[in-house]
């Protein structure tokens, strides 16, 4: 098979990339691991930047989105009994989306779908082949779908295919340098069928530990509590969590606090993760292939969106105007923004869990961190700015 791109990976990644590359009468070969339910079946989170907003409308999957997101203009951050509100219209004139990640997806499979564009799903032994650093061959991908080996040839590969996939071991490894940082803790989180706690979210640093309460809708609440890394779901009740998280808010939320039986109940480990560099000639990764963050900024979806924006923009500079030099410097111009994602999510990690081996002194500068965003305006507004998202 010939095409012009070969999309690895049908996650939200790939999927935004292939659906822009179809407005803009590119032509690309998306390969999913998986099939199209057990991707939509990921329970991910739910906060969209101003960028991925704009991203979902040029590429026209922005319907439900717009009618059944709920635009959020502020969030409350909570420590010890107190808490504040930080309002993101004000300073950045921009709210946030909350729409779940499971709903971009399914939209961007449903647009899929009506394209025509070739999906393969249940894909096995996917392979690179031909690419070199100063991306003179043809690469190609080969890989088995429904027991039949296939073979694409292509014009660049798109390494949409997450943390644990083949595109970023696929850069030699004296070609790449990765850095990596491993929080002492983890975050159980629930979904229950209750009206969320309030109406916006709220971030808590608790002596027990963090806290976040969240949403999907009026009626379909999101819900974490940090655990230590080695904790077992099975050890978690759901009588446990919610006292657990109870403890946590301030007691005027957790006197509101509806509970109920959790329809989901998992816990995740929490790193910080970057790969240099984010391409190798003809090779390109996006999104969790290059990058992990901390959920506690939200900014997982988010910086693969904007990924996908320099390297949708480079291809369409390519095909269309002849123009490589966007190719060229894609790696250099994503990764500024990603390690700008990577320190926001970094600071609110650190400035909102209690950490096994903090001190008393540790403790007074979490504290005075938190005095001062409450009490410094722009403090609050580079806060805004980093959760609304950084231009792009
Ligand atoms: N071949 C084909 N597909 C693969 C392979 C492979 N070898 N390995 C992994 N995949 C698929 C996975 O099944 C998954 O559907 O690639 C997709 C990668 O999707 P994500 O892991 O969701 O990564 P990404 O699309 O970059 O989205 C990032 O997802 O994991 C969350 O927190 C993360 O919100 C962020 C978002
Ligand atoms: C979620 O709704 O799942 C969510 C929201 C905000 C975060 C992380 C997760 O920072």
């Amino acid at each position: 098979m010939q095409t012009q791109v070969v999309i690895i990976g049908g996650g939200p990644s790939g999927l935004l990339l292939a659906q822009l590359l179809h407005v803009r009468g590119i032509e690309a070969v998306v390969l999913e691991r998986k099939t199209r339910d057990y991707v939509l079946g990921r329970i991910r989170a739910g906060v969209l930047e101003r960028g991925i907003i704009a991203l979902l409308q040029e590429a026209q999957v922005e319907t439900r989105m717009a009618t059944q997101g709920f635009a959020h203009h502020g969030t409350v951050i909570s420590y010890d009994d107190q808490h504040f509100r930080i309002d993101f219209t004000d300073h950045t004139d921009h709210p946030v989306m909350v729409y779940g990640q499971t709903e971009v997806t399914r939209d961007l499979y449903d647009a899929r779908e009506k394209t025509g564009g070739q999906t393969f799903f249940d894909v096995e032994e996917v392979q690179i082949h031909n690419t070199d650093l100063d991306g003179t061959a043809r690469p190609r991908v080969t890989f088995t779908a429904d027991g039949t080996s296939q073979d694409i040839t292509c014009d660049y590969i798109a390494g949409c295919d997450g943390f644990h996939g083949v595109s970023r071991q696929s850069i030699p490894e004296d070609r790449r340098k990765t850095y990596e940082k491993v929080y002492p803790f983890g975050w159980l989180g629930i979904l229950s069928e209750t009206p969320p706690v309030h109406h916006e979210l709220i971030y808590a640093n608790a002596e027990r530990g963090f806290a976040l309460c969240s949403m999907r809708n009026d009626h379909l609440s999101r819900y974490y509590v940090q655990c230590p890394s080695d904790d077992d779901v099975a050890d978690w009740s759901d009588d446990r969590f919610w006292s657990e998280l109870a403890a946590r808010i301030p007691p005027d939320f957790a006197a509101r606090l509806q509970t109920g039986p959790s329809i989901e109940k998992s816990i995740a480990p929490l790193r910080s993760f970057v790969c240099e560099p984010m391409q190798y000639g003809r090779l390109f990764l996006c999104g969790d292939a290059a990058h992990i963050v901390p959920p506690t900024g939200a900014k997982g979806l988010n910086t693969a969106a904007s990924d996908v924006h320099y390297l949708y923009r480079a291809l369409w500079a390519h095909y269309l105007d002849d123009d490589s030099t966007k190719l060229a410097t894609y790696s250099a111009t994503a990764l500024s923004r990603v390690w700008k994602a990577e320190r926001f999510s970094w600071w609110m990690t650190s400035t909102l869990h209690r950490f096994p081996q903090m001190n008393a002194f540790d403790l007074r500068m979490q504290r005075a961190e938190l005095e001062f965003l409450r009490s410094n305006t722009a403090a609050q507004a580079a806060l805004a700015q980093n959760y609304v998202g950084l231009p792009y």
